[in-house]
């Protein structure tokens, strides 16, 4: 066959891919005049096919997609989609293979789609991802059943076996960062590093070693090449979610974002415990309800709305040995323990205008789980709970069917298959210990948020997480999709042995940061309260906090350093803004211009002078003044610190 050569280009033509055909395929792409992926090739072993070098060109098709459209939640209320999009078919003369690329003015996604007579089974895909190895990167390394790492920061060349989102910056400050969108039917894809300088996709194994299973016709997931003139164009990047369908469902009402409190933390710092075998049980309907009590008097009445309460260690089977219960777990609302009466909590909650959410955790019991979950939820559904926290922990692969892993194609459909019956039962999802986000809460919103991260949870136990870990997320985990860190942590210098590593007012600028329309409210009650039992200086910041935005804009930041992120609340004149540092302390400058015309006024919640994560890092000081799009600000940053900022018109 006579070498083909395709030429794509996103709209703005500043992203350009050059695909060879000849026998083999392979692709290229460039960020203006740079080399972002040098020439990679693709291929896969079928278990009845090799498609490789066997390729017999068919046709091909362009197509031109421009439409905006609305996501339920998000960081922004209206988003563009717009790319130019190139398939090339062939046939192997057993699979047909289309081969089809989209160019966005913010990168590149490429996917498979295979066609056969019989089933297929995927025993290797091979997409090569062949970059500069000077470039700086910055992974966590692929585990098949966790993404609870801190991130390394090393040239490209060290990389042996990482999760994605992995990021990438070159010495011109070009970013990219490599990942997936749509994950359905199929196994979650990490990245190995191979000799000669390529990345290769790995894809997670079933016990028996098959990748993928497939019926005669495997659509991939998109593989995604995010590509920005820095770092931040990456965050405002909305490539992820465009690749996904659009939303399934009419009504959408019940989908919102909230606000939770936990019977979570207490358990996490040793107040008290998930299990009824000892007298420290947190869920005991007495304690539940003073959290009622405090959301009702201190956000409430405040003027929130949609404020949840998570319990946790609620139903039977949470003893000192729970993860080993995973077959025992019961769901469904007659699994309460006895000093927790789940409908009396409920209609407290309810009489209080709380809306209390379900724990689902499964220790690795799939199938203990799925024999449950429909009356579970249909249960949830009659007791007008709207929202699960699900969770996974099985320390390692899971227990029942044994030797799964959580990245897997069985549990990704198991994932899958929860949030769309959770559509039917108007239940949101938080997954914990999950696969991680592809961008479907656009087909599905009610995924409000998951877990996938290095979370707070660590610094109640573990030496707990540095402060440039949080500079480094939103760079990186954050590309994928909203994430429950759970901030918001006041007594961030809890025990002789383990602390949270910032100041206070660095755990408020996590809230805008840190993108997630479910945001956890993640201390204890008493933490957010002076002597007299009034909210402490910063809880102001959390009651007026918003969730859902119109605008959000990255003012600055580099991976691993800071980031200062403003975001517009949706459908008002009100911004928010949040600055983080790392261990570094730093003033860095910003120009209110994104404002409007006119008078605003400025709530700021910064770090005292003196202050750092590790000096006196709960004095906060608060301040008032008027603004207006011509103001220039110069933000100091402690060691650890942070700023949050809440912009509003004066009524
Ligand atoms: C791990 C989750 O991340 C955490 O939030 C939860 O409290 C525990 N599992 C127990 O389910
Ligand atoms: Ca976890």
């Amino acid at each position: 066959m006579i070498k083909k050569s395709f030429n794509l280009e996103s709209p703005d033509g500043n992203v350009k891919v050059k695909i060879e055909l000849d026998k083999s395929i392979s692709y290229q792409v460039y960020f203006g005049d740079q080399t972002i992926i040098k020439p990679s090739s693709l291929s896969m072993v079928l278990k009845h096919d090799l498609i490789k070098d066997n390729l017999e060109f068919i046709k091909k098709e362009t197509a031109r997609h421009k439409e905006v459209w609305k996501p339920i939640l998000g960081q922004k209320s209206s988003i563009k989609n717009d790319y130019n999009e190139e398939k090339i078919m062939c046939t192997t003369g057993l699979t047909q293979v289309t081969f089809v690329f989209r160019a966005f003015n913010d990168g590149l996604a490429f996917r498979y789609i295979l066609n056969a007579d019989s089933d297929m089974t995927i025993l290797e895909e091979a997409s090569m991802f062949n970059i500069d190895q000077k470039v700086d990167a910055w992974w966590i390394p692929n585990d098949w059943d966790s993404y609870e790492y801190l991130y390394h920061h090393t040239k490209a060349e060290a990389i042996k076996e990482v999760s994605t989102p992995v990021t990438f910056k070159n010495d011109q400050g070009i970013c990219f960062s490599i990942h997936e969108a749509a994950l359905v039917n199929y196994s979650g894809m990490a990245l190995k590093g191979m000799s000669g300088g390529s990345l290769k996709s790995h894809l997670c194994p079933w016990p028996d070693g098959r990748l993928v299973k497939g019926k005669k016709e495997i659509i991939t997931p998109w593989r995604t090449i995010m590509i920005g003139e820095n770092e931040s164009k990456l965050v405002e990047s909305d490539m992820i979610l465009n690749l996904n369908d659009p939303c399934e469902i009419k009504d959408t009402s019940w989908i919102k974002p909230m606000k939770y409190m936990g019977v979570w933390w207490e358990m996490h710092i040793n107040q008290s415990d998930w299990g009824r075998h000892n007298s420290r049980h947190g869920a005991r309907t007495e304690n539940v309800k003073r959290y009622v009590d405090f959301i009702k008097e201190h956000l409430i009445e405040a003027g929130n709305s949609e404020i949840g309460l998570l319990v946790e260690g609620w139903n039977k089977t949470w003893d000192g040995h729970w993860p080993d219960n995973y077959n025992d777990f019961i769901f469904t609302a007659d699994g309460a323990y006895d000093d927790f009466d789940l409908s009396e909590v409920i209609d407290y909650c309810k009489k209080n205008q709380v809306a209390y959410i379900m724990h689902n955790e499964t220790g690795g019991g799939i199938l203990n789980y799925d024999k449950q979950r429909l009356q579970a939820y249909s249960d949830y559904e009659k007791l007008g709970i709207h929202a699960i926290k699900s969770g996974y922990v099985a320390g390692g692969p899971m227990k029942d069917p044994k030797g799964l892993h959580h990245h897997g194609q069985y549990m990704i459909d198991h994932y899958n298959q929860a949030v769309i019956d959770g559509l039917r039962h108007k239940l949101m999802i938080n997954t914990h210990e999950p696969i991680k986000d592809t961008g479907l809460s656009r087909t599905y919103p009610n995924w409000a948020t998951r877990e996938g991260v290095r979370g707070m949870e660590y610094n109640a136990w573990s030496e707990g997480n540095p402060p440039d870990h949080t500079t480094i997320l939103p760079f990186t985990r954050g590309l994928a999709g909203p994430m429950d860190y759970t901030p918001g942590i006041f007594d961030v210098i809890m025990n002789d042995k383990y602390r949270v590593h910032t100041t206070v007012a660095k755990q408020l600028a996590l809230y805008i940061v840190l993108y997630s329309p479910f945001q956890m409210i993640a201390d204890v009650p008493e933490n957010y309260l002076d002597a007299d039992g009034k909210p402490l200086t910063g809880f102001k910041f959390i009651q007026d906090l918003a969730l859902d935005w119109d605008k959000t804009c990255i003012l600055n930041g580099q991976v691993g350093k800071y980031i200062t992120t403003a975001r517009k609340t949706k459908g008002k004149d009100e911004w928010f803004i949040g600055s983080i540092t790392n261990e570094e302390s730093r003033e860095v400058t910003l120009s209110l211009d994104f404002l409007d015309e006119g008078i605003y006024q400025m709530e700021v919640y910064k770090d005292a002078e003196g202050t750092d994560y590790l000096t006196s890092p709960m004095s906060l000081v608060y301040e008032k003044s008027s603004v207006n799009c011509e103001t220039q600000m110069t933000l100091k940053l402690p060691s650890g610190g942070g700023q949050a900022i809440r912009l509003y018109r004066q009524v």
